[in-house]
């Protein structure tokens, strides 16, 4: 990208930032101790001020909650314990008027097994909606990916049917075309009402081989993956949305699970252009293997290598949908960060991916530093995924380790309360919460942070504001340095005859400051630091300290 004729006018996503709100955790409006869109609404303004741009709802829809909203039975609704179509409508009216877009979750590689197409679809083969599911008489050998064998026998339809997620997670026959214009109905169910765009829930999963082969061993629990993980006929389907989409002006967010660069971008650049950014993983694996639950020792060069390959890849072709945290993922900082360098891990983590090449999100809490939370018992942890961890593997173990297992890698440690002051649940809600508060409150919440000049908040708001202001910081060419340096991230974005210097300490001590060739004996204007304090010696960090320069 050298100059603004070259950014067509569809591509506005990639100016903006954005913001994802788990609404169960993130408001309480009505005082039931669940979050709900009255919450929402109040605090729409506290969204604007971070600087984003925009707001993707993690699922409101009505749901049994199995998976915490991914498990719809109605997908053009809004959960009751959430509030009502009007409300939705009053939250999406006011973003606009703020100036920001919406997007919401489309979740079509399953429904709930609440959903009135399943329940008709279990009753029997000559049921309309008897194709909507895959049924078999057999089931074969696939893994789900959260609870056992992906099939479930079902004694009234008296066949298994497929579920890649958890059993209450049936996956939809998306061979079928009713299904697909049921898909179709949906997106512009929401798109008609104004809503700008979806992020699309595990959608390299949709189609799966005809025949449903048996897999390989894949991954620990994932057998089958190859036969549904950019399925036959997955391009095909997804330019029938895109079609949909072209209707309208929004745009695609694709979740890609396992997802490779190589496959990413014949979603983002193929013939079909199907999705404008994808999700991917790579770089939340510098600390385990596939999930969480996979524990390995932290590895800042395996960091490094996932977001250059990306970058990289990328570039000039596709859009990176930049993230280090979401509702599926521990705390940042209790995983690449340090609890102990709080604030200052928590800072130079934000610098590490915001100004990187693509749009940025960040998840609820996220910007004030919430930490994993620490509970006593697994009865405590309530997602499905941590539950069947814990029951699985390493049953040998000492319940301790176990449950020691689960504090790094459960979901529910990012599903907390948000913490709004230090008033009793952290000012969530009047009421007992649905969902335990982590107990740093007092001293990691939104109240405290405002005042405080230094606070992670205010230096999220600094990066944000940094990032938006710069054609370079947004569509600069990605370089990294020293790319086997333990210790340090170094990268630069460069447009034109600007660059901007990106240096990252993941040192716990100081460390010396190395200067990448193309800087040595010049002098750049030090344009952001998360200490505020003058620096030690200019070649010298301090624990976790991120430095931004401008040449
Ligand atoms: C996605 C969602 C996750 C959900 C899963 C199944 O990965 O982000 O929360 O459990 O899909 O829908
Ligand atoms: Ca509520």
């Amino acid at each position: 990208m050298s100059s603004s004729s070259e950014v067509r006018n569809r591509d506005w996503y990639k100016r903006m930032s954005f913001y994802q709100i788990w609404i169960r955790s993130f408001a309480d409006g009505n005082g039931d101790g669940i979050g709900d869109l009255y919450g929402v609404y109040d605090k729409l303004d506290y969204i604007k001020s971070l600087g984003v741009d925009g707001i993707w709802f993690s699922p409101i829809y009505p749901s049994p909650n199995a998976d915490f909203g991914y498990d719809i039975s109605d997908y053009k609704n809004i959960h009751p314990e959430y509030g009502d179509l009007d409300q939705f409508k009053k939250v999406l009216n006011r973003a606009h008027e703020l100036g920001m877009k919406v997007i919401m979750d489309l979740v079509v590689n399953h429904t709930s097994d609440e959903h009135p197409w399943f329940i008709e679809s279990r009753k029997g083969k000559d049921n309309p909606y008897s194709d909507y599911y895959i049924w078999r008489d057999k089931p074969n050998n696939w893994d789900s990916l959260f609870e056992g064998e992906a099939w479930e026998y079902d004694k009234i339809r008296g066949q298994y049917y497929l579920h890649i997620f958890a059993k209450k997670q049936p996956d939809l026959n998306m061979d079928n075309p009713k299904v697909r214009e049921e898909v179709k109905s949906i997106m512009r169910f929401w798109l008609d009402m104004g809503v700008d765009g979806f992020r699309e829930d595990v959608i390299n999963f949709i189609s799966k081989r005809e025949g449903l082969p048996n897999g390989l061993p894949f991954l620990p629990a994932a057998k089958g993956m190859s036969h549904y993980k950019d399925g036959p006929h997955i391009h095909e389907y997804l330019a029938e949305f895109r079609k949909v989409c072209d209707e309208y002006d929004c745009f695609q967010l694709g979740e890609g699970p396992m997802t490779t660069v190589k496959s990413a971008l014949n979603y983002l650049t193929g013939p079909t252009k199907s999705l404008d950014m994808m999700f991917s993983f790579d770089h939340m694996m510098a600390d385990c293997f596939f999930t969480e639950y996979m524990h390995r020792p932290f590895s800042l060069v395996k960091l490094k290598k996932a977001f250059t390959k990306w970058q990289k890849a990328l570039d000039g072709k596709g859009w990176n949908a930049l993230y280090i945290e979401n509702h599926d993922h521990p705390r940042i900082i209790s995983r690449y960060g340090s609890e102990h360098h709080w604030r200052e891990s928590g800072t130079m983590l934000a610098v590490s991916y915001l100004f990187q090449q693509g749009t940025p999100f960040i998840y609820q809490g996220q910007e004030i530093g919430m930490m994993n939370i620490r509970l006593t018992s697994i009865d405590q942890y309530v997602d499905v995924s941590s539950k069947t961890n814990y029951n699985t593997y390493h049953l040998k173990e000492s319940v301790e380790k176990r449950l020691q297992r689960i504090h790094v890698s459960s979901r529910d440690s990012s599903r907390t309360p948000m913490q709004w002051d230090d008033s009793p649940h952290a000012g969530f809600s009047t009421a007992e919460p649905w969902f335990f508060v982590n107990s740093n409150y007092k001293k990691v919440n939104v109240a405290a942070e405002e005042k405080d000049d230094d606070s992670i908040l205010n230096f999220y708001r600094r990066c944000i504001a940094l990032r938006k202001s710069s054609d370079t910081l947004i569509y600069g060419k990605y370089n990294e340095f020293f790319p086997k340096h333990k210790e340090l991230y170094i990268y630069e974005r460069v447009l034109n005859n600007e660059r901007y210097l990106i240096v990252c300490s993941f040192s716990r001590l100081p460390h010396r400051m190395r200067t990448p060739d193309p800087y040595k004996g010049k002098t750049g204007e030090l344009v952001l630091c998360n200490y505020s304090d003058k620096p030690l010696k200019d070649d010298w960090l301090k624990p976790y300290e991120a430095r931004v320069y401008r040449y």
